[in-house]
C-alpha cells in the first residue's frame, strides 16, 4: 500500500468531512483531554513474565471452547515489550492522553495474600514515565475486568464481600505507587458489563449464568449479578474512601468509574415504551452509578427485583454519600430501541431485560443505523448526545469524560488489509460522535474528554482477534502495527488545534 497516497487522500477526506460537518477541534475546550484507550489484559501480552500472576482471563482462555477462535492473550499486541513504540504512534496522533489499566496480577500476583511485585510497579513506572515525557496524560484503569485467579479460587472473587478488602489494599498499591504521577483514576471499568457477561450470561469469566439468560449449567440463581455488583459498588466505594483519606490531597488527582452507556430509544411512540426505556437506562447504569451518587439502588429495579436486589446498610450508604465521584467515565458504542415486555409478551432478550424489556436494532424492517462488526451495534451518532445529556441531568451534570467510543471492524483470516486499513466508516462513526458530542457540550454538558477504543487492535474478548477496534491494524504474526485511515483522520483533526489557535 502507497502511504503517501492514503494520506493525501485523507487529507482531502477530512477537509471535506470538517466541510459538511463543521467539526473542528476547536469547539471542545482547550483544556479537553483526547486520548485513544486500551486495556492491559486485551493488549501486554507477557502473561507469564516478571512474576506476573495468573488472572481469571488467563484461566478462561485456556479453557477449550470459551472463545471464538481459541485465542488468548499470551500474547496479544506485545505491548509489555513495545510500549515505546505504541507511545510513538500517539505521539504521531497528536493525542494529549492515554487511557490505560494496570493488570492487577502483575502488581500482586496472588491479591493481598502475597507480596506487591515490585517488577510489576517498574513496568508501570516506565510507562508512566515514558507518557508524561512526551506531554500525554496518563488516565489510569484500576481494574479492567481482571482478578487474580488467587481470588477466583479462594472465595469466588465478586461474589464475596471479601474483595473489598482485596480491592481497597490493591488501589492503595497503585495510589502509593504512581499517585504522585497520576492524577486522573478510573477504578472499575464497565462492572455492568462484567457481571452481565460473567455472572448472567457466562461468556466472561467466572463463566456462571443466571436465569433467564445463558446455557451454561453453572450459577443458577437470579440474584449472583446482583451480588456481584453489590460486592463492585462497595469495592469502588472503599477504594475512593481511602483515596480521600489519604491520598487526594496530596496528589492532587481525581477519581471516577467507567460504565458501559448506550443509548435507548423507544421502539413505538406509546407511553409503556417510553416507560421501558427509563427502565433499560435504571436496569443498565442507574444499577450503579444511583447508588454511588445518589446512595441507593433505581427504585424501577427494587420494585422488579424485590429482595433479589440487595440492601444497602445504613454504614454502606454512609460510606457511598460520603465518599462519592469526582467524574463519571462513559463508554458509549451504540442506541438500540426498546419494547416493553410487562404488558405485552416478549422475550427478554437482552441484558437489560431483567427490566422486563426486549431490545432490537430493527424497527418496521429498517435499522436504528448501519450495523458494525459487533452484532448489536449500529452506529447511530445521535445517541452519544443522548447519553451525556440524560447523564447530566440524572447526575447534576458531575464531569464527564467519554473513556471509549469506537467501531467494530470484522476480520477473519481471509479479509484483505487494504480493506482493514482503509476504514472509512470508523471515520465516519467517530466524526458522527464528536459532532453530537460538541453539541451536548455547546448545551452545558460539563464533558473534559474523548478517548477513542482503541489505539490498536487487540484482544476482543470472547470475540478473540475477530473484531477489530483499533486506529493501528496490528498483524498478530509480526507486531507490525499500521496506521488506518482513522489514525490519520484523528491527527488532522486534532492538529485543527494548532491551525486554529
Ligand atoms: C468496552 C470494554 O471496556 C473494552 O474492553 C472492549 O474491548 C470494548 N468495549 C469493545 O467491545
Amino acid at each position: 500500500m502507497d502511504w503517501c497516497k492514503v494520506l493525501g487522500f485523507v487529507y482531502s477526506l477530512h477537509l471535506f468531512l470538517s466541510y459538511v460537518s463543521c467539526l473542528h477541534r476547536d469547539q471542545f475546550p482547550s483544556s479537553f483531554l483526547f486520548g485513544t484507550s486500551t486495556s492491559s489484559y486485551q493488549i501486554e501480552g507477557a502473561y507469564l513474565e516478571d512474576n506476573k500472576g495468573l488472572n481469571n482471563w488467563d484461566v478462561f482462555t485456556h479453557t477449550k471452547g470459551n472463545i471464538m477462535d481459541g485465542a488468548n492473550g499470551d500474547n496479544a499486541d506485545d505491548h509489555y515489550h513495545r510500549y515505546m513504540e505504541d507511545i510513538e504512534l500517539m505521539q504521531t496522533l497528536g493525542v494529549n492522553s492515554y487511557r490505560f489499566s494496570i493488570s492487577w496480577t502483575r502488581i500482586l500476583p496472588r491479591g493481598r495474600f502475597g507480596e506487591v511485585n515490585q517488577l510489576g510497579i517498574s513496568f508501570y513506572n516506565g510507562l508512566i514515565n515514558a507518557l508524561l515525557q512526551k506531554g500525554i496524560v496518563p488516565f489510569v484503569t484500576i481494574q479492567h475486568f481482571d482478578v487474580p485467579k488467587e481470588l477466583e479460587d479462594r472465595y469466588g472473587s465478586w461474589l464475596s464481600p471479601e474483595i473489598q478488602e482485596d480491592f481497597q489494599y490493591y488501589a492503595e498499591v497503585c495510589f502509593k505507587a504512581f499517585g504522585d504521577r497520576v492524577k486522573h483514576w478510573v477504578t472499575i471499568n464497565e462492572p455492568n458489563i462484567l457481571v452481565n457477561l460473567g455472572y448472567s450470561i457466562g461468556v466472561h469469566p467466572p463463566g456462571r449464568c443466571s436465569l433467564p439468560y445463558g446455557n451454561c449449567t453453572s450459577g443458577n440463581s437470579k440474584v449472583e449479578p446482583y451480588v456481584a455488583a453489590h460486592n463492585i459498588i462497595l469495592s469502588h466505594a472503599r477504594a475512593v474512601n481511602v483515596y480521600r483519606k489519604f491520598y487526594q490531597e496530596n496528589q492532587g488527582g481525581s477519581i471516577g468509574i467507567v460504565l458501559a452507556s448506550s443509548w435507548f430509544e423507544p421502539l413505538r411512540n406509546i407511553t409503556v415504551d417510553q416507560m421501558a426505556v427509563q427502565r433499560a437506562l435504571s436496569f443498565e447504569t442507574g444499577w450503579f452509578l444511583d447508588p454511588i451518587i445518589l446512595g441507593d439502588y433505581p427504585s424501577e429495579m427494587r420494585k422488579i427485583l424485590g429482595s433479589n436486589l440487595p440492601v444497602f446498610t445504613s454504614e454502606q450508604r454512609n460510606l457511598l454519600l460520603t465518599t462519592k465521584l469526582d467524574f463519571i467515565g462513559i463508554n458509549h458504542y451504540s442506541t438500540v430501541y426498546v419494547k416493553d415486555c410487562i404488558l405485552s409478551r416478549c422475550i427478554l432478550n437482552s441484558f437489560e431485560g431483567n427490566g422486563l424489556l426486549a431490545t432490537t436494532g430493527e424497527r418496521d424492517g429498517k435499522l436504528i443505523g448501519n450495523p458494525t462488526g459487533m452484532p448489536g451495534f449500529y452506529v447511530v451518532p445521535y445517541g452519544m448526545e443522548k447519553v451525556v445529556m440524560n447523564m447530566k441531568e440524572r447526575y447534576s451534570n458531575i464531569p464527564m469524560y467519554i473513556t471509549e467510543n469506537g467501531y467494530a471492524q470484522s476480520s477473519n483470516s481471509s479479509t484483505a488489509i487494504e480493506d482493514l486499513v482503509d476504514d472509512v466508516e470508523r471515520v465516519k462513526f467517530m466524526q458522527g460522535h464528536l459532532t453530537y458530542l460538541s453539541s451536548a457540550i455547546r448545551k452545558g454538558a460539563d464533558v473534559r474528554g474523548y478517548f477513542v477504543w482503541s489505539l490498536i487492535d487487540n484482544f476482543e474478548w470472547s470475540f478473540g482477534y475477530s473484531l477489530r477496534f483499533g486506529l493501528h491494524h496490528v498483524n498478530y504474526k509480526t507486531q507490525e502495527r499500521i496506521p488506518k485511515l482513522s489514525a490519520m483522520w484523528y491527527r488532522a483533526f486534532l492538529g485543527d488545534s494548532a491551525i486554529n489557535q
